[in-house]
């Protein structure tokens, strides 16, 4: 991989199920090299792995929504109350236009609610409301735009990967029950099967805008693979940024985190699908 990386950039651009992505590239590849040959930067909206002595560097760019938004910083967001400027995609692309090969992916920011949309030309006007599928067809248009515009196949590499799926409730692949992702130890089993989470108008409304692209984006379709394991997220066994309550803590399924990876683990195979693409 270090040699398909030499002299290049590589960089992810999503929300924190990208960052887990990143993170794995980083864990499978960091360890041949020297300690004094690497480095990392401090965590902000850009952050960067670099390997000295192949001039290469694995980066991520904190970009939730892809275009201009008020969830742009790492830290500070909520997802509750999102403002997108849905024809803005230039203060970031400003951040991604020079890397080599490109990650990205979008999603579960627009699963919740609706977002407010603020248009250029309307700097000081009322924020119209879109419900989440439409307002992510408005933002991947505008990334769809940079990437129909900007991207020369033969000199930069772009990819988009699709929905990861989430495990919070076990009623789907085991009717009758009532957990969710934790203390589940093994994958399913029943060939092709799909969580109700993993929304269908959006994997199709995203296989219309990465088909109209043709050969200046690979789809990496992680989705119906990584359905299967209800067994991958962290579920108790992470960092809690809050602490727990003790009701909480008397019932683990309650903040078990059914969203994210383990690592080794699932985000390290899609990596390898990647590494097969370049
Ligand atoms: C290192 O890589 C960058 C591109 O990321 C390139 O512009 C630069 O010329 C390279 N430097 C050397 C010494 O190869
Ligand atoms: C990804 O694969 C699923 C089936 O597993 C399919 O329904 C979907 O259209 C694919 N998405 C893309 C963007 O290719």
């Amino acid at each position: 991989m270090w040699e398909k990386l030499r002299g290049k950039r590589l960089m992810f651009v999503g929300d924190s199920l990208n960052r887990g992505q990143w993170i794995s590239m980083v864990c499978l590849l960091q360890s041949v090299i020297p300690a004094d040959k690497k480095s990392m930067t401090p965590n902000a909206q850009l952050t960067i792995f670099r390997a000295e002595e192949y001039n290469a560097t694995v980066e991520f760019l904190w970009a939730p929504l892809l275009v201009e938004s008020n969830s742009d910083d790492p830290v500070n967001h909520r997802l509750s109350e999102r403002i997108i400027r849905p024809d803005s995609v230039l203060k970031h692309s400003s951040q991604w236009e020079h890397a080599d090969i490109l990650i990205f992916n979008s999603y579960l920011w627009w699963r919740q609610g609706p977002v407010k949309l603020l248009w250029s030309s309307e700097e000081n006007g009322n924020c119209e409301e879109l419900d989440g599928l439409g307002a992510m067809e408005l933002a991947m248009g505008a990334w769809a735009d940079w990437v129909a515009s900007k991207v020369i196949p033969q000199k930069k590499r772009v990819f988009f990967v699709t929905t990861s799926p989430t495990h919070f409730w076990s009623q789907e692949w085991e009717p009758g029950s009532e957990g969710n992702c934790y203390n589940q130890m093994r994958p399913i089993t029943s060939e092709g099967y799909w969580g109700s989470a993993s929304d269908l108008p959006t994997m199709r409304m995203v296989d219309k805008v990465l088909s109209g692209l043709g050969s200046k984006v690979s789809v990496i379709n992680i989705t119906q693979l990584s359905e299967y394991r209800k067994d991958g997220h962290p579920s108790i066994y992470r960092k809690f940024w809050e602490t727990l309550s003790p009701q909480q803590l008397a019932n683990p399924a309650s903040y078990s985190d059914c969203i994210h990876w383990c690592l080794p683990g699932v985000p390290d195979v899609w990596n390898e699908l990647i590494f097969h693409f370049l």
